[in-house]
């Protein structure tokens, strides 16, 4: 990293590593689901350039004890102090390093509150008899339940030694190790390779496990592991896709958790470890582009990944690229193209809502939460600019630019300018005629799209739909002669984004009665019908939305949802009551969101 640019300083972190770094962190935890904490040590190995202080990140910790270590066997008491605790970033914690000191020995626990955790009732599980422990690590909660340096340019290997009560297991973003027999109780765990902490992860529950292929398997309660394992039976042909393109998957297993519905996000990237809603299971492998993404991450974050979170288009834009990559290599080029123009749509409509600023890639985050920047424009513009620059080079020499991108930065931490340095050394230069073409400026710096941005795609199958819908709204045919026999999941959300936005009771009943979307069992479908519902008033699908909401906690469904009822003083008030019953089974980060408003 060059500490010269300003742009390269993590302004979400109080780590100086610059003076003292994090290498390694140990972790020994007891997992304490009566008192929902984590408590135990974390031992951080450190490398110093200057300085005698070890600045860390925390949230709401309970520090019971610092000892420094010259050699990991020998411990001496050292001074530590918080800093003032500021919303969005915790507070810092300042130790000071003893002379020679290699090692920092952090006794603490983690509040109930913690920001990272969801600590599930045995209710809020499948199988109802056990509780349920998760971590959400990213963006910058991994301060909430370990002490480090929580920045993703501090890259960090990893041990773990986790006890949990019986009959529960302990997984993590990590290799298992084999554990003391005379300890069942305990799960060990290393992560070799170095990565940011955002991606340091754990789960305890009641689980069980269905190997996919030769390295890839699902974890997830009884209850779901068969419907679970059949939905993801692609997942070794999405490896064997993504390395043909970009080079070996470096990280041994690529297992998947399917977490109970209260994970607040689709899908995290945990390295080996994929966390996922259930909601993605939807029966006939129709949403599972989420695991052809967080596979992607394998690459692009995980092992070259975002600098700092105003680089974070380089994660997820980089990444959505590559999903749409792996889908038309898995599944086509006619579901690939459906998906990249409800991306598109998406993409404007996210425009529509957001301020100017927020339509820029290198995103300004200054006094912002992270979280804030967690657009559809990283996502979906940084996917665009990329397959600018795949239309723009042709296809074959963009993707040697990128599989030469993931072997020179492997396993390092990279800002939006060493992106753009690295594009100009390895692809623009070599073709200075197309180089007026690619306005990287643009593309980086400012709002919108350039005018070159590529064009919105075209689906034939997209077509049809369009025609077929208009011939009934011209009351040329009767609904149940719409042509829908073969129609997957993304035309059936075509279909319903094509629909006038204002429907009479009358024909949301029709639609209902003709397909059923109100006992749909397809979430994406469920989620887009319920916001139709709310709009248009119709009651009968009341009683499913209050279900959806009391049990599923995935934020991209909740949010507009919650929003959409908001918009009226009788939502208003129905949300508030749902909201009374569905809160208590939120993630922090769900709750959060729905708290501004309802607020
Ligand atoms: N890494 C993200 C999730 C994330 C981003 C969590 C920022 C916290 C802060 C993950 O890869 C992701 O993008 N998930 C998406 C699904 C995906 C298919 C677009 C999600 O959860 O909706
Ligand atoms: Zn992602």
């Amino acid at each position: 990293m060059k500490p010269a640019d300003p742009a390269a300083r993590d302004l979400h972190s109080y780590a100086r590593p610059e003076q003292v770094r994090v290498r390694h962190v140990d972790l020994d935890l007891d997992v304490l689901f009566a008192g929902k904490m984590l408590s135990g040590t974390a031992t951080l190995t450190i490398e110093r350039a200057s300085g005698s202080t070890l600045a860390l990140d925390t949230r709401d910790l309970r520090i019971d004890k610092v000892e420094c270590s010259p050699d990991g066997k020998t411990w001496t008491t050292a001074v530590f102090a918080f800093g003032p605790s500021n919303a969005i970033l915790g507070a810092p914690l300042a130790v000071t390093l003893a002379r020679g000191a290699k090692q920092v020995r952090i006794h603490y626990s983690t509040s109930p509150g913690a920001s990272a955790l969801q600590w599930l009732d045995p209710a809020q599980t499948a199988g109802r008899a056990h509780p349920f422990l998760f971590t959400q690590s990213q963006a910058i909660h991994a301060r909430s339940w370990i002490p480090l340096q929580d920045s993703p340019a501090v890259r960090v290997t990893y041990t773990a030694r986790i006890r949990v009560p019986k009959p529960l297991t302990a997984l993590m973003s990590a290799e298992a190790l084999p554990g003391d027999p005379s300890r069942p109780d305990e799960f060990r765990f290393h992560m070799p390779q170095a990565i940011p902490p955002y991606l340091i992860a754990l789960a305890v529950g009641e689980l069980e496990f269905r190997p996919i292929g030769v390295r890839a398997g699902v974890y997830a309660e009884k209850a779901v592991i068969e419907r679970a394992a059949r939905e993801f039976q692609d997942t070794e042909k999405m490896i064997q896709a993504v390395e043909k393109l970009y080079g070996p998957y470096r990280w041994g297993r690529y297992d998947i958790l399917v977490l109970p519905p209260s994970f607040p996000f689709g899908g995290m990237e945990n390295p080996r470890l994929t966390f996922a809603t259930p909601t993605v299971i939807a029966g006939d492998k129709s949403l599972v582009s989420l695991v052809a993404h967080e596979l992607a991450h394998s690459w692009s974050g995980n092992l070259v990944g975002n600098a700092t979170w105003r680089d974070f288009w380089l994660n997820e834009g980089v990444t959505t690229y590559i999903e749409q990559r792996i889908q038309e290599e898995v599944y086509g080029q006619r579901r690939a193209g459906m998906e990249a123009v409800l991306g598109w749509a998406d993409l404007q409509r996210e425009f529509g809502r957001l301020e100017a600023r927020d339509e820029i890639l290198h995103v300004d985050l200054e006094g912002r939460d992270p979280d804030d920047g967690m657009t559809e424009v990283p996502y979906l513009k940084g996917a665009l600019f990329l397959k600018h620059l795949e239309e723009t080079y042709g296809r074959e020499q963009f993707d040697g630019f990128l599989r030469g991108y993931f072997d020179r930065h492997a396993f390092q931490s990279i800002t939006t300018a060493q992106f753009l340095d690295d594009l100009r050394a390895n692809l623009i230069s070599r073709r200075p005629e197309l180089a007026e073409h690619v306005p990287l400026d643009q593309w980086v710096r400012q709002p919108g799209l350039p005018a070159s941005a590529p064009t919105p795609p075209i689906s034939a199958a997209f077509a049809r739909v369009e025609s077929e819908t208009s011939r009934w709204m011209r009351g040329e045919i009767p609904i149940g002669r719409i042509a829908t026999k073969e129609w997957s999941t993304q035309e059936w959300l075509h279909f319903l984004s094509v629909l006038p936005r204002q429907l009479g009771a009358a024909q949301m009943a029709e639609l209902d009665q003709a397909f059923r979307f109100t006992r749909t069992g397809n979430s994406e479908i469920l989620e887009t019908w319920l916001l139709m519902a709310i709009r248009n008033h119709y009651r009968a699908a009341d009683q499913r939305l209050e279900e959806f909401l009391t049990s599923v906690g995935r934020r991209k469904y909740v949010k507009p949802l919650y929003e959409e009822l908001a918009k009226t003083p009788e939502g208003k008030q129905r949300a508030r009551a749902i909201y009374a019953k569905a809160r208590p089974g939120y993630h922090p980060i769900t709750s959060a969101t729905v708290d501004a408003i309802l607020r």
